[in-house]
């Protein structure tokens, strides 16, 4: 049965009352299609910042693509930005040549040209989709969040899609490619890449941002998100920044995270601020007790960062001055892993997996743009192989002096261990951040995902294009492939 719902919900996010709810949620085994269109524009955020962007359907971030789980997704995308692109349907587990990843799955999708993207969207949650062709095309906008509904979960009152991304100055992105940016570290104090620094370290691969944008606009342009005394509101948050870490803290508020990389946690858990990595999402709650406006805000030290804000307001208030939150972190309660999965007493073991894979994350001297696994750069690293059915376990011990975002394609894996200690509930993620300074982070997951070719690398896209990436592999085609 073919059903051409043309589903546009703006990237600023849904409320579930404003949404009838025939037009996003089509029926269970209908098929959903969208047509993606990928052309520059000018991005004008902030006043002074306009740059040569490019976008999806002229909304940056794209549109928020939405289906209940059990549909069927085809997607038509139009290549129209006049480089090659593609197409990565991030945390998706997903027919390999699906997954968009140009080079391994499938060719560049050239400038005019198109592809048709079909797959039945799983597992359900906050997901993404973003370009992935090793240009720069995602970090100047070819990205957007995919929601996909679990039809048994409880439904929240009002729901927002929440993106932060900040908009780069294309010149220091080719420093930092080469080690040598003089932007700054922008972190925020209290924060644990602050207490990471040395003070011999020199971050010659930060990328300088001229805009901290929600939405795709900035304080106070950004777009306010209504909601009523009594509701119970879910936010889905992703950083879509692709360098940086960020917090994030709702003033006035306690967020009551659910779910992570769109996976329930085990246990919700209560806190005052998010640390989010680079390609993470966070699912959070809150209730609306009384009459007010606050904001939600991304903390970063960078003097812009208070660009980085949307309002949070009940009807009446939308001309009040919003309750704001510190700048530092200094005692404010932080999402962390630990915290999310709870830490075993007595030292972590191994448990048994017909596959161990141990990678050490180096590199990033000032002045190289190499970032390695065990020593290599892409296509160089060690790959993967792996039996479908197989068990598998990677861990990581970081040799650099900042966190690594290390993503996994078409799997979800489940973080077991970090700095040596097990943890005692599933945390079931896509992306990890994965500490400085030594620090070890360890997966488990089952190769039961379609076979094929499934990237491992770090998010960071300064780091991938510099080498840190490797996949892993399905027998039995790997031999032939590599
Ligand atoms: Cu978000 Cu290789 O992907
Ligand atoms: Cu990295």
């Amino acid at each position: 049965m073919r059903r051409a719902a043309f589903v546009r919900v703006t990237a600023a996010g849904i409320t579930a009352a404003a949404l009838p709810p025939h037009t996003a949620r089509a029926q269970a085994n209908e098929i959903v299609d969208y047509v993606l269109t990928a052309r520059p524009i000018t991005f004008a955020p902030a006043p002074g910042v306009r740059v040569d962007a490019v976008a999806y359907d002229g909304m940056l971030p794209g549109p928020v693509l939405r289906v209940t789980h059990g549909q069927r997704v085809r997607v038509r995308y139009l290549n129209r930005t006049g480089e090659p692109t593609s197409v990565h349907w991030h945390g998706m587990i997903l027919p390999n040549a699906m997954d968009g990843v140009v080079g391994i799955t499938q060719p560049a999708v050239e400038p005019f040209g198109s592809f048709l993207y079909e797959f039945t969207p799983n597992p359900p949650g906050t997901r993404w989709y973003h370009d992935h062709a090793n240009g720069s095309a995602l970090m100047r906008g070819l990205f957007g969040v995919f929601v996909v509904e679990d039809p048994h979960e409880e439904r929240a009152d009002a729901e927002f899609v929440v993106v932060l991304h900040d908009v780069p100055q294309y010149r220091s992105m080719d420093a930092a490619m080469n080690g040598t940016s003089d932007a700054p570290m922008t972190d925020p104090l209290g924060s644990s890449e602050m207490r990471a620094m040395r003070p011999s370290d020199r971050m010659g691969d930060e990328v300088a941002y001229l805009a901290h944008c929600i939405n795709g606009a900035t304080y106070p342009k950004t777009a306010a998100l209504p909601v009523k005394v009594g509701q119970r509101v879910r936010l889905r948050i992703l950083n879509a920044n692709q360098t940086q870490t960020r917090y994030v803290r709702l003033a006035g508020h306690r967020l009551r995270v659910t779910h992570a990389d769109g996976n329930p946690l085990a246990q919700p858990l209560e806190v005052d601020a998010l640390r989010i990595g680079v390609a993470e999402r966070y699912d959070v709650w809150f209730e609306v007790l009384k009459p007010g406006a606050w904001l939600l805000q991304g903390i970063s030290s960078d003097p812009l960062a208070f660009e980085q804000a949307v309002v949070v307001h009940t009807q009446g208030m939308e001309q009040a001055t919003p309750e704001a939150c510190s700048e530092s972190l200094t005692g404010v309660d932080v999402f962390t892993y630990e915290k999310a999965a709870g830490v075993a007493d007595g030292p972590f073991v191994d448990p048994a997996a017909r596959v161990h894979k141990h990678f050490v994350i180096g590199g990033g001297e000032y002045g190289s743009g190499r970032w390695t696994l065990n020593g290599a750069t892409w296509p160089q690293t060690e790959k993967i192989a792996v039996h479908p059915g197989d068990g598998v376990i990677v861990r990581f011990t970081n040799k650099t002096d900042m966190d690594h975002p290390m993503h996994l394609h078409g799997h979800v894996f489940e973080i077991i261990e970090i700095d040596g200690r097990a943890l005692r509930r599933p945390l079931a993620k896509d992306v990890s951040l994965v500490r400085a300074n030594g620090g070890t982070l360890t997966w488990h997951f089952h190769a039961n995902s379609p076979p094929g070719r499934w990237l491992l690398h770090c998010h960071n896209q300064i780091h991938m294009m510099g080498g840190m990436m490797t996949e892993v592999t399905y027998a039995p085609s790997w031999k032939k492939i590599v």
